[in-house]
């Protein structure tokens, strides 16, 4: 079985696909950071879907992965601007660029981040 976010559909092609886990890694509500292909990444499960940002905010030097998650967006932790973890857009000041998205597809029962 594959299932792939709605953000994955909207990236256009995938170089590569980078396997980081099983589902169960990544609880409903959490961010957890990854390394894709060297690049660091917060993975965020809300409700059944999986997704990828690019583990920098766009403000300042700080991990998005050591942020919290509420109603679907991440909240940075340096300074407490937000991003929309579907679509890595901004949703709250002082961030005013979005984030980096990567498309997230589960198959064969493994967590696939597309690079
Ligand atoms: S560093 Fe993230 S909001 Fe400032």
């Amino acid at each position: 079985m594959q299932t792939t976010t709605d953000n994955a559909l909207e990236q256009g092609s995938v170089a590569a696909w980078h396997d980081v886990g099983e589902p169960e890694d990544f609880p409903d509500g959490a961010v957890w950071p990854v390394v894709v292909d060297g690049l660091p990444v917060a993975v965020f499960r809300d409700g059944e879907g999986l997704f990828a940002l690019y583990d920098l905010c766009t403000h300042g030097a700080a991990k998005l992965s050591d942020g919290w998650v509420e109603d679907g967006c991440v909240e940075c932790p340096l300074h407490q601007g937000t991003f929309d973890i579907r679509t890595g857009a901004p949703c709250k000041a002082p961030v005013t660029e979005a984030v980096r998205t990567f498309p997230v597809r589960v198959v064969a029962g493994r967590v696939e981040v597309g690079l």
